[in-house]
């Protein structure tokens, strides 16, 4: 619906914002001053003892000295009362006393079908539950004995079941007068490919009904009791009420039970938030089926400042856990974070939970760990960094990551935090052992001169963005020709790929080569395979710097003998880099107790070595070979004669 203008300016000037916040705050009467419109209180948006929630009566502002929270009457009434934009003005214009305009004629109709879904979708839990009680049902039943729901649960949880059968839920709800088209529009029946009756989406299936922030019966998710189900759950589709990106299951319970802790539990199935609850975390939710959404990021923290993520402790869930972090970076403010909680392998919430009950539980909440400690610990577990370039393209990666955080004082505090354990990493406290590069000669570590640091890490960035920049090049020539991929695939397998993000596009590269894709589409389903191995697109990550992207030999369109031209001569500059590493290796032995001088020096050896290696590069005459098939023999000939010899030194 579009307001008419000035209705949004008159509201505001109508209702006082003092009178707005008021209602949700005490006032600190020493500090405020009425008079002046200025009022201070505990800010309602975090928890504080202290006032610094200030309000501009006379401007209708209001802003936040401790979270930053800001805005007006409006946004006071979205985020304290948790409804919509439309919702907010009304509420406040009814305060007003104003008539809200009516409503376009659009989109009253699609309030009306929305109204209309409410009562379809309210019908099937009534209907749902009473066949849990079926002879149909039987089966179900001891099913959900077996994991541990008593009467009490299914209640709770409003637990149906969905008989084995084409039309049962379809005629019912026909049977009490609601259209055809609106049962199917809530997707709760099918309509067939041919035409004809809707059939029943969910049959031979336990329900659980999804509710809304404002408890609306907006989905289901069906568990197949059979082991082998083609799907174990089958959720709604996305419906005029149901948008599985933007809702959590259990969110309107667990707001209202967070307003008391101020924490919210956030796991990854329905199963887990029913048991969670039934331990005592009531301040429980799981997204529905999907990755969490940035909008379910802000759903969690309008509710709690800190959602702990309580991980299954399986692969998929720190995957899920590590996608979670890169979506939640660029989000963060003060005082809004995450924690993650790891739950013990192979387990999720609802298996500690039967295993050892609340206590375990509220241990594993205990032991959460904060954001940062993920992140260090995602871009660092299982690495040796024992060469310039490794160290270096550990500061290039997480000097991206940080650059991520909008909020520019949080992002101070980060880089603190990351300075330390990149310290404690890189200088470890060897008392009688091994006298590292960065040592004096009695194993003290020497105060590093500021200029030479500043030096070597001005050297060090250079080094680790062209390691990614060649590594990038690399894999986006092979993608998108992957007939050089295959061309080259021994040097790609011996080639070392630094950057481990890289690294893994590589070896799924690698794996995709040889899977039939029809030589049309390789290039395309080669990209797909790769993408549905790391769940994420690979061309994201190789058209990320710019001077990879548009460096025309890499193109798809590109000419395919430039193009393994291209690629070829970064292969062999990374295999210089590598014998390079080798050498540097060799030369810290030597050096070991020169500290930063060593640093500088063996730098600049390294940058020394690597202009010896590009001005050894493919030789200047390729390009003037008549036609494609001789560039291409030359090529050949080329790297099969000359190019894997192993450098000598
Ligand atoms: P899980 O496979 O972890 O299931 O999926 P679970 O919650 O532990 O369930 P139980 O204990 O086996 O009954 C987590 C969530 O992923 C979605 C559901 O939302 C589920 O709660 N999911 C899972 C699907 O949507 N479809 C599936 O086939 C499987
Ligand atoms: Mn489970």
């Amino acid at each position: 619906m579009s307001l008419p203008s000035g209705f949004l300016d008159e509201l505001r000037s109508r209702v006082p914002l003092a009178q707005v916040v008021g209602r949700k705050v005490g006032w600190d009467t020493r500090k405020s001053n009425p008079g002046k419109g200025d009022y201070w209180a505990p800010c309602p948006f975090h928890a504080e003892k202290t006032a610094s929630f200030h309000v501009d009566d006379k401007k209708g502002f209001y802003y936040c000295f401790g979270c930053h929270a800001k805005g007006d009457a409006l946004s006071f009434v979205r985020e304290t009362e948790n409804v919509g934009f439309m919702e907010a003005v009304e509420i406040l214009a009814r305060e007003a006393g104003m008539t809200m305009p009516a409503p376009d004629p659009q989109a009253a109709a699609r309030d009306k079908i929305r109204a209309g879904l409410v009562d379809v979708m309210e019908a099937a839990v009534q209907f749902y539950r009473l066949q849990l009680n079926t002879g149909a049902a039987t089966e179900a039943r001891a099913y959900l004995e077996r994991r541990g729901l008593n009467a009490a649960a299914l209640e709770r949880w409003e637990i149906g079941f969905a008989p084995d059968s084409r039309t049962t839920l379809f005629e019912h709800l026909r049977g009490k007068g609601m259209a055809a088209e609106l049962i199917v529009e809530s997707g709760l029946a099918v309509p067939p490919d041919g035409g004809g009756t809707p059939f029943d989406r969910f049959r031979g299936r336990i329900m659980f009904p999804i509710r809304d922030a404002r408890d609306r019966a907006i989905a289901f998710g069906g568990r197949a009791m059979d082991a082998n189900a083609r799907a174990k759950y089958l959720n709604s589709p996305e419906t005029p009420l149901f948008d599985k990106g933007r809702t959590l299951f259990n969110i309107s319970p667990a707001r209202a039970a967070s307003g008391k802790s101020g924490s919210l539990v956030v796991a990854e199935g329905y199963m887990d938030v029913i048991a969670l609850v039934g331990a005592g975390f009531a301040h429980a939710v799981a997204p529905l089926g999907t990755a969490i959404t940035e909008d379910q990021l802000r759903l969690m923290w309008r509710v709690a400042d800190e959602p702990i993520i309580a991980l299954d402790g399986d692969t998929a869930g720190i995957r899920a856990a590590m996608r979670l972090i890169d979506l939640a970076l660029p989000m963060l403010e003060a005082g809004k974070s995450l924690r993650f909680a790891l739950m013990p392998a192979g387990q999720d919430p609802d298996d500690v939970i039967r295993a050892g009950g609340s206590k375990a539980m509220q241990a594993a909440l205990d032991a959460a760990k904060p954001l940062v400690d993920l992140l260090w610990q995602r871009e660092t577990a299982d690495q040796v960094f024992d060469s310039p370039e490794r160290r270096s393209a550990l500061d290039a990666r997480l000097r991206a990551l940080l650059a991520k955080i909008t909020d520019p004082n949080l992002r101070g505090h980060y880089e603190a935090a990351i300075r330390e354990r990149r310290q404690a990493l890189f200088r470890p406290a060897t008392p009688g052992g091994r006298v590292g590069p960065f040592r004096g000669p009695r194993g003290k570590a020497l105060p590093q001169k500021a200029s030479a640091g500043a030096r070597a890490s001005l050297l060090a960035r250079d080094m680790a963005d062209e390691t990614r920049v060649r590594e990038s090049a690399i894999l986006l020539g092979c993608l998108n020709h992957p007939q050089i991929a295959e061309r080259f695939e021994a040097e790609l397998e011996r080639c070392q790929f630094i950057c481990p993000d890289l690294r893994d596009i590589a070896t799924a590269l690698l794996a995709g080569l040889h899977l039939d894709f029809g030589a049309d589409a390789r290039s395309q389903g080669l990209r797909s395979y790769i993408e549905a191995t790391l769940n994420a697109d690979p061309l994201d990550k190789l058209q990320a710097i710019g001077q990879v992207r548009d460096n025309p030999y890499l193109r798809p369109e590109a000419d395919p003998a430039l193009a393994a031209q291209a690629v070829l001569e970064d292969l062999n500059r990374q295999a210089a880099t590598l014998g390079m590493a080798a050498e540097v290796r060799e030369a810290e032995e030597e050096l070991s107790g020169v500290a930063d001088e060593g640093l500088t020096w063996r730098l600049a050896q390294a940058a020394l070595a690597r202009d010896k290696a590009q001005r050894a590069g493919i030789g200047d005459d390729s390009g003037a070979a008549q036609d494609d098939s001789d560039v291409r023999k030359q090529l050949y000939d080329f790297i099969d004669n000359a190019r894997w010899k192993k450098k000598k030194h």
